[in-house]
């Protein structure tokens, strides 16, 4: 009898193994408002850097570099493994490379985000192993108007399989070496997909597809979700009338968008078989990133057509449902607008490649507190000028010791981002009672002369009287937005950190440190006191507010 509860009770743990192995895996979560990102069983917050494309091909090359990330205090790195240097023999896998990063990386108590560059790569499919390279009867390429480009088609069985194979083969590998540990969080599968050069694929293979009805699943979506798509989607299929099927051109009408939405689906269908097939080995994240419209792109072809743009969510979760993030790339100045754009249609923010610098604090403070982005990354990390005193290097210090609270916030609410700059210098944020106004710091005498470039910073609030605000650059003043005395005072303001997750208060800031205006008619009349939060130099810092209300 006992022998064979013995035996039940061994079945029944072999049977839930699985299990228990995916709840321990990083994983994308709902808690509350935010979806985030669960590592080793927690909420994390990704205070990331992308390397180079070609730093982690090299152990030895990234050996000077690893000590530099930890100064930094990056808690994640964002590094290629490539196809080519994977599989250089087809069927034949060296893990080498990738092994040699997960010992070093381990090493500096790092995560890693890792960015599959297998068929393309900024559109081009230069990181295909040399076999698939020369063999271009087997493994067709896409064509151009002007000709055949270095782009492998989405259009070709042969493509698609070989690159699944290779992913899955990468995926598997890293279950067998990583699934107790969880070193690498979370996979990017290809970098920033579409057709440069032309609005669309003219080779057979896809001329044959553009000439037929436009697949049943893409018609079924849009007609399950007709009165949620987005509204630049949703017009070009009213456009051409709302037809329930039909070719390409007769649901969306002749022309380069249409030419787009048909290279979208394609390359979405095939990045969703990736991801399928990574997933069925290693279930870790997974999320595709896009190169975005810049402002001199007139037609899609200057920019990768078909990748996963913000006009393109709708096409794109129809296409790559399996994926789960669709992330944008954001290099251009107007940060916030971009975010905006990308966590509509559900979407979860992640900014896998962006600016470092003082414009990269602005925007990880944007992205995380504004846009509930689980994370930040600035690329080229591996350049950074001042790793033990720079932007990042102290963005990164006040963000970690946040984290705990930020990722609280973003679940439950309670927080706002702040960005701004000489064009668009006020922020209004609504936080419970109260209505706080974010300028950029400015001189108590003359605010026109003292030329401050860029403020930013983040908000949260603690309790009904009480903010925590952290940033750089940056003035903040609070009015009342509910009935009851109307003027706000300052009870208390401190300085501090968070040592160990405890506050621990420094100067207890009054006076100066405080005060932004002398001109009490003019002042009083407006309900203020001319006293407020005072982020004067650039790098952030941290300030813990409690309120007061007087008539
Ligand atoms: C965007 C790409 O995704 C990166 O791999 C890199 O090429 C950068 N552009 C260069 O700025």
């Amino acid at each position: 009898m006992i022998s064979k509860i013995c035996i039940l009770l061994a079945l029944l743990c072999l049977a839930f193994t699985p299990f228990l192995r995916a709840a321990h895996l990083p994983r994308l979560e709902k808690r509350g408002a935010a979806t985030q990102l669960i590592v080793d069983g927690k909420p994390f917050l990704i205070l990331g850097g992308e390397l180079h494309n070609s730093s982690a091909s090299s152990r030895e090359y990234m050996k000077p570099i690893w000590p530099k990330l930890k100064q930094m205090n990056l808690n994640t790195v964002l590094a290629v493994v490539s196809w080519d240097q994977l599989e250089p023999v087809e069927g034949k896998f060296d893990f080498t490379v990738l092994d040699g990063m997960l010992t070093d990386a381990r090493r500096y108590d790092l995560r890693l985000v890792l960015l599959w560059f297998g068929s393309w790569k900024n559109g081009q499919s230069h990181y295909v192993p040399g076999w698939v390279k020369a063999d271009y009867q087997r493994f067709p390429r896409a064509r151009l108007k002007a000709g055949t480009a270095e782009v492998l088609s989405t259009l070709s069985e042969a493509n698609v399989e070989a690159d699944r194979r290779a992913f899955a083969a990468l995926m598997k590998h890293l279950r067998e070496v990583d699934s107790r540990q969880n070193t690498v969080i979370m996979v990017q599968v290809e970098n920033e997909v579409g057709l440069l050069g032309d609005s669309r694929d003219r080779s057979e293979l896809a001329n044959a597809a553009f000439a037929r009805p436009v697949p049943a699943e893409l018609m079924a979506y849009l007609q399950s979700h007709k009165d949620s798509l987005l509204p630049e989607f949703r017009k070009l299929w009213e456009a051409a009338g709302f037809k329930a099927a039909g070719t390409w051109e007769e649901v969306f009408g002749a022309g380069a968008k249409t030419d787009e939405i048909f290279m979208g689906w394609n390359y979405a269908r095939y990045l969703d078989r990736l991801v399928e097939a990574g997933k069925a080995e290693y279930p870790l994240p997974m999320f595709v990133n896009a190169w975005i419209v810049q402002p001199e792109d007139k037609t899609p072809g200057d920019y990768p057509c078909g990748g996963p743009q913000g006009h393109m969510l709708d096409l794109w979760r129809a296409g790559a449902p399996k994926a789960d993030i669709y992330a944008p790339d954001i290099y251009l100045p107007n940060f916030p607008a971009v975010c905006e754009e990308f966590v509509r249609n559900e979407n979860t923010l992640f900014v896998p490649e962006s600016r470092g610098g003082v414009q990269g604090m602005a925007n990880a403070f944007s992205a995380i507190g504004q846009f509930r982005s689980i994370g930040y990354s600035p690329f080229g990390i591996d350049s950074d000028p001042d790793p033990t005193n720079g932007p990042i290097h102290h963005t990164y210090e006040v963000l970690a010791q946040l984290a705990p609270l930020i990722l609280e916030h973003q679940a439950e609410g309670g927080i706002a981002g702040i960005w701004l700059t000489q064009s668009n210098s006020t922020q209004l944020i609504k936080l419970g009672h109260y209505t706080l106004t974010a300028t950029l710091r400015a001189n108590r005498r003359n605010a026109a002369a003292d030329g401050t470039e860029r403020g930013y910073g983040l908000v949260m609030q603690l309790g009904a009287d009480e903010f925590l605000a952290a940033g750089g650059n940056v003035q903040i003043t609070f009015a009342a937005n509910s009935p009851g005395p109307q003027y706000v005072g300052l009870a208390s303001v401190e300085e501090g950190k968070f040592v160990k997750g405890k506050w621990t208060p420094g100067r207890l800031l009054n006076g100066d440190e405080v005060m932004y205006g002398y001109k009490m008619a003019e002042l009083v009349a407006q309900r203020q006191t001319g006293t407020g939060l005072r982020f004067q130099s650039a790098n952030p810092t941290i300030q813990r507010v409690k309120l007061y209300r007087y008539e």
